[in-house]
């Protein structure tokens, strides 16, 4: 690279030739489904997050989240759509890679997005083989009850491990009448029905969101296969939040089941005016920052 003096690193950060500061340690074992089913059996609990970039995704490895969730809420957290109908196949495989790819421990699960699976089993199938093949995910997830069965038995079949997705489905946001507890009195049967067939078609786990938590606690005692909740209550075998979220970058209210364990928008906006002041002032780039002749 031309220009680039001995004592520089790569300007461009660690997706260049610079090497990750993890290289240096002995490669982690990879995070897999049976580790998750172990855990299930000694009734320990793990945090699964969603990420759609190369550096939230090495960060929260090196933290040991074991599963990390390259959702379609990229719809609503990365292409600034309202809801997470809009996203395609097409923006989700290069998210779907670049997680993929900054990973070393933890099991990246992708989002089947809204139109890419629901009209038949041979839909969803190509589908998914996109996002194992081109997004090489580990695994992929998709929205939806009973009538999913045909599809995850078809995936888990033909080696894709599927996780499914319970409850408020945000994709089915319009049929639902929008953002709704799910599985509220008699709809709690039925729930823990769809719960049943989907871990007997061979899904793996099955995320229930917005759930009572004691209908969540029932589905979860009655399964085999991990639950993991987001607005389910304590009573799951693991819990979900979108990274955007938890980490406080969004705007504006969060959903009641939020917690923020950070505030990356304050901290962003704080930097990017200590910054604007410095450029006005002059302050920056000082000689520190500057190359000489
Ligand atoms: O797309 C997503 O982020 C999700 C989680 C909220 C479970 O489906």
């Amino acid at each position: 690279m031309s220009g680039t003096g001995p004592e520089e690193t790569s300007p461009y950060g660690s997706g260049s030739a610079a090497p990750r500061p993890q290289e240096a340690t002995a490669t982690p074992r990879r995070v897999r489904i049976p580790h998750l089913h172990e855990m299930k059996a000694r009734g320990q609990r793990w945090a699964m997050l969603t990420a759609y970039d190369m550096y939230a995704a090495e960060i929260f490895d090196e933290a040991g989240i074991p599963v990390l969730l390259v959702g379609d809420s990229a719809g609503n957290n990365v292409y600034g759509y309202e809801t997470t109908v809009p996203v395609t196949l097409e923006e989700m495989v290069p998210l779907v890679r670049a997680v993929a790819t900054a990973t070393r421990r933890a099991l990246v699960v992708a989002d089947l997005p809204f139109g890419s699976y629901g009209a038949s089993v041979e839909q969803g199938f190509a589908s998914a083989v996109r996002l194992m093949k081109e997004g090489r995910a580990h695994a992929v997830k998709l929205e939806g009850g009973a009538a999913m069965v045909p599809l995850v038995r078809a995936l888990t079949g033909a080696g894709i491990p599927v996780m499914a997705h319970l409850g408020f489905t945000p994709q089915s946001e319009h049929q639902l009448g929008g953002y709704r507890v799910q599985g509220r009195g008699d709809a709690a049967d039925a729930l823990v029905a769809d719960a049943l067939a989907l871990q007997g078609a061979g899904a793996f786990s099955v995320v229930l969101e917005m759930v009572p938590a004691p209908v969540a606690e029932r589905v979860t005692k009655e399964l085999d296969i991990p639950t993991i909740g987001i607005g389910a209550g304590a009573g799951t075998d693991a819990q979900v939040l979108v990274w955007s979220d938890f980490a406080g970058l969004r705007s504006g209210r969060s959903p009641r089941f939020v917690k923020k364990y950070a505030d990356l928008r304050g901290t962003l906006l704080d930097a990017a005016r200590a910054y604007a002041a410095d450029v006005e002032s002059g302050a920056f780039p000082d000689a520190g920052h500057s190359f000489e002749s």
